[in-house]
């Protein structure tokens, strides 16, 4: 993907956008049911509705969608006002006449159950095929949407109620193949199908056997088409140009491709265009007409290009227009600030190269805005004093352009902001405009360049109602000795700010992530530390000067909700403090880098939550295995213990258990998903951390759950290498580097199947190494050197891709790329090359290309030189996987 640089990848970006939600509930009005009972319900409809409700039990959904989206966290589109939820069928009695049952709505004349609404109704529980619900046959509204059919199938009998007008069963876990049986509906006005999507998992709903094309091909009446998150793997079929009743097209994260036909834009009652996350569908922006009906755009994370066409000032209905992410280039033609609805720009992530802002930008004071995103989206120049005149704006991101605010500064009466983004704004000091902006909720300066000491007024306006506050990335300094108490997001990391924590910070309540990491704080942890409101989520202290004892320091804690815990990088000593037992959420605990001195907190094993382990350089000392309590691992998928003094040997049962390490979590790389960070996406609070690979230090973006990695080396462990590491079967990264191993290299290495890395260099390994690992079709990396191996050197595969330094200084290991040749009988090299070859049918050439090139490289993240070619790799394939799960 092309719509985001490289250097901003860091930050991206995305939010719950519910922009569409609106159009949904407009069919839920309960108004709709007929409470009129002139006509008595039919015998067999009663039945059929009761044991329809048999059916299920009803349980209030405790799952959220999402919907991600450019822009930040606070976003005034979604409409906050979710219709009541209730288990509307608890009130079915069989007394009274079904047709006055909530949700329940009869045909005037004839007493049939014509519409049945149990949107929003607890419902769970598989629907099935047999259920009573396709006894009513005269059924023309269904609508189920939002409860949880327990990811059962669509059931193809909805085919059968052929009067169906309106089936809507989206949000409501529906998964696998959508029955072509519904195509046959041809009364359909109102279509509306959605997959399970949660922030990291999606359960698809898909069409097989048939296409789109002709699933809708019937359909000629349809006027609202929603499919979202269905896997459609199609390109938009141009027969919906037919639908000349359309009003609504919702077809997001579809996996859709190809070019969006033009025509589409035309249709005139046309009023709501939402196909975001399509990443592989390309088109451009038509000339739109002046009879436009069209109130939203939303073509978030596409691949559409080209300019915005000056006609779209025509289109006087629109508030909404969202194209971040896609491939636009600039100008922005300025017909676009006389649309008097507009309310929602949402223009970042694109390339506008242009170098103002247009001057009219507020001129007219015509358009209503009230957001403005305009994120990395390669403007320049000032920002137009004109802004002044929308009065309406609250939220506005400039950040990560050129745009500067020196005007902004001389207006008087600004619009009273609730969220401004400025980061990367070229700042030298905290912009004067803010002395008066007292409704902020949400403040990002981060990465400027803001010298100095924080003013004081900033605390003032800072205190106010100030819930997200990120300065980091300046040159601040001085000390923090008053903290934003009602903020519950407080990122000050990378400045240069000394002195100690403040006692005050005492009665920071509200707080879920504090990031002080990487300035010269000092001093020790404050004992009432522990005592922060049980909100808090994300502590990360990681790169300062703090010292003192860790254990007598935090010796109980409140923290009951901690995820992460980052004390990396400081001059910690004592034990490991045991608190963190309580912190049944802790996903993430960093303690690399300190002068701790304790054995391993085997306790650690049974965190259910636990998933990324770093003692990293410290004095731990003893073994890591304690026959007597022995749990696993559940979730641990990084663990990096090197540079210890950890001893023992490990049982060769040792690795047996640990399932995050044998299972990849979706058992398909196209889903790559990322450990858990709903709070703050944008920011990637939780899920950042710093990993050794291949020696380099590379700070990552983000935590793939199918990043996998055991580090151990430069302990004192001794013994045989146990060979259930084997049933590591995700394993991406193994060090075992620089230990007293013992013994040979256990065959069952080769079963690791997913392995790009593995380090054994510096061990007292014996005997040849086995055949089985050429089975590691991913290894990029070897190292065996410094041991006592023997024997040739296995041929074939990844192996021919390794140069001698892979085996040097083991004396008796001989054959390619060692110039040490043996003549031996058991060595012929160049016949077992020649099998391989022929057997396999592929020469290392192409192995080479297709093979190696993994999550290693795609999990890390600009952060590192890459060679050109992987850079290239991960520019074509990862960021589409990352924007994808983005979606
Ligand atoms: C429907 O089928 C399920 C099994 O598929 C069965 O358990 C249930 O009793 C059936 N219900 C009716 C009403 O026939
Ligand atoms: C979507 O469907 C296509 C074709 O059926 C399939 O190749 C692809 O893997 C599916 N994508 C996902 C994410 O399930
Ligand atoms: C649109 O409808 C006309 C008339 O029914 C038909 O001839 C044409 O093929 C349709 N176009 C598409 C793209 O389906
Ligand atoms: C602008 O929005 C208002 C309120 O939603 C609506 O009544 C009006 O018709 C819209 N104007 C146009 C030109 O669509
Ligand atoms: C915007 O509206 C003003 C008058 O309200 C008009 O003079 C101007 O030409 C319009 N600009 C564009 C680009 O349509
Ligand atoms: C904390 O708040 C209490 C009142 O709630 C106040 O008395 C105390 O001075 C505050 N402490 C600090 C260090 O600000
Ligand atoms: C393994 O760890 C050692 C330090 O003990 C380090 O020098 C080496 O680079 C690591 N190997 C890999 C592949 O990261
Ligand atoms: C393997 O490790 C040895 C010793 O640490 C080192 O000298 C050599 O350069 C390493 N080889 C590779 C390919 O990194």
């Amino acid at each position: 993907m092309k719509c985001i640089s490289f250097q901003n990848l860091h930050i991206v970006f995305y939010l719950t956008i519910f922009i569409s939600y609106r159009g949904i509930y407009v069919s839920c009005s309960p108004n709709v049911s007929t409470t009129n009972s002139a006509f008595k319900c039919l015998p067999d409809q009663t039945t059929a509705l009761l044991q329809f409700k048999q059916d299920f039990s009803f349980q209030k959904p405790n799952f959220s969608y999402y919907y991600y989206h450019c822009s930040m966290f606070s976003n005034p589109y979604y409409n906050d006002i979710q219709p009541d939820s209730y288990p509307k069928m608890k009130f079915w009695k069989e007394e009274k006449d079904c047709c006055s049952w909530d949700g329940v709505t009869c045909h005037m004349k004839t007493g049939h159950v014509v519409g049945l609404d149990l949107s929003h109704s607890w419902l769970q529980g598989p629907l099935r095929s047999n259920s009573s619900l396709f006894k009513l046959h005269q059924l023309q509204k269904i609508n189920l949407a939002y409860n949880n059919f327990t990811f059962c199938h669509i059931p193809s009998e909805f085919g059968q109620l052929s009067r169906l007008t309106d089936l809507i069963l989206y949000y409501s876990m529906f998964s696998g193949q959508i029955p072509s049986e519904i195509s046959c509906l041809t009364n359909l006005v109102y279509l509306g199908l959605s997959s399970f999507k949660n922030y990291d998992d999606t359960s698809f709903l898909y069409l097989k056997r048939v296409d789109l094309t002709s699933f809708i091909q019937n359909m000629t009446n349809l006027r609202r088409l929603y499919l979202r998150h269905v896997n459609l793997s199609s390109s938009v079929p141009e027969s919906l140009t037919n639908l000349s009743s359309l009003t609504h097209l919702s077809l997001g994260g579809c996996g859709l491709y190809g070019k969006f036909p033009e025509e589409l834009f035309q249709l005139p009652k046309l009023e709501f265009i939402q196909v975001p996350c399509n990443y592989l569908l390309n088109g451009f922006l038509p000339q739109f007409q002046n009879s436009s009906s069209l109130r939203q755009l939303n073509l978030a994370i596409t691949n559409f290009s080209g300019k915005l066409p000056v006609s779209i000032g025509h289109l006087e209905s629109l508030s909404a227009f969202v194209i971040c992410q896609c491939n636009f280039v600039g100008p922005l033609p300025s017909s676009i600030w006389n649309l008097s609805n507009l309310s929602i720009v949402d223009l970042s992530f694109n390339h506008f190269n242009s170098h103002e802002l247009p001057s009219t930008l507020g001129n007219h004071a015509k358009p209503n805005l009230v957001a403005l995103w305009l994120r990395s989206a390669q403007f320049s120049g000032e920002i137009p004093s004109s802004i002044g005149n929308l009065t309406q704006l609250k939220h506005l991101d400039i950040s990560y352009n050129s745009l500067s605010l020196p005007k902004v500064n001389t207006i008087s009466e600004l619009p009273k902001f609730q969220t401004l983004y400025l980061a990367s704004c070229n700042l030298s000091e905290f912009p004067k405009f803010l002395k008066t902006q007292d409704q902020l909720e949400h403040l990002d300066l981060s990465n400027n360049r803001i010298e100095g000491q924080i003013p004081k007024w900033f605390w003032g306006i800072a205190n106010k109602k100030l819930d997200f506050l990120d300065l980091s990335g300046n040159k601040l300094q001085g000390s923090l000795s008053v903290p934003p108490l009602f903020t519950s997001f407080f990122d000050i990391s990378e400045n240069n700010l000394t002195g100690k924590i403040h006692p005050s910070f005492r009665n920071w309540t509200n707080l879920k992530v504090l990031d002080m990491s990487e300035n010269r704080f000092s001093g020790t942890i404050p004992q009432w530390l522990g005592n922060f409101g049980t909100s808090l989520e994300i502590l990360n202290l990681h790169g300062n000067n703090i010292h003192g004892s860790l254990h007598q320091m935090l010796t109980k804690s409140s923290m009951l909700h901690l995820k992460k815990l980052d004390l990396s990088h400081n001059q910690l000593r004592g034990k490991v403090p045991q608190f963190l037992r309580n912190c049944s959420k802790l996903q993430v605990l960093n303690l690399g880098h300190n002068q701790i001195s304790d054995t391993f907190p085997f306790w650690l094993q049974s965190m259910p939550e636990l998933q990324v382990l770093v003692l990293r350089q410290n004095k731990f000392y003893g073994p890591i295995w304690h026959p007597p309590k022995f749990w696993s691992f559940e979730r641990l998928h990084i663990m990096d213990l090197s540079f210890n003094n950890f001893s023992g040997s490990l049982p060769s049962e040792y690795f047996t258990d640990w399932v995050a390490m044998i299972q990849r979590p979706c058992g398909n790389t196209e889903q790559l998903r990322y450990v858990e960070d709903k709070l703050y996406p944008f920011k990637h609070y939780l899920n950042s951390i710093t990993v050794i690979n291949k020696g380099l230090e590379m700070k990552s973006m983000r935590i793939l759950t199918a990043f996998t990695s055991i580090d151990l080396s430069n302990n004192r462990f001794d013994g045989e290498i146990p060979s259930s590491i084997g049933n590591l079967q995700a394993l991406v990264v193994l060090n075992l580097s620089s230990n007293n191993f013992t013994g040979s290299i256990p065959p069952s290495l080769g079963n690791m199947s997913e392995l790009e890395s593995l380090d054994l260099s510096r061990n007292k390994l014996t005997c040849r190494i086995p055949q089985q690992l050429t089975d590691l079709t991913f290894l990029e990396y070897l190292n065996l050197s410094q041991n006592q191996l023997t024997g040739p050197i296995p041929r074939g595969s990844q192996f021919e891709t390794f140069s001698s330094s892979s085996y040097v200084q083991n004396p008796e290991l001989y054959g390619p790329p060692l110039s040490r040749i043996c003549d031996k009988e058991d060595s012929p090299i160049f016949h077992q090359d020649n099998e391989v070859e022929s057997e396999d049918g592929f020469t290392w050439k192409p192995v080479v290309v297709g093979y190696g090139f993994g999550i290693v490289v795609g999990f890390i993240i600009g952060h590192v030189t890459l060679s050109q070619r992987r850079s290239n790799w991960f520019w074509r394939s990862s960021v589409g996987k990352f924007i994808h799960a983005a979606c």
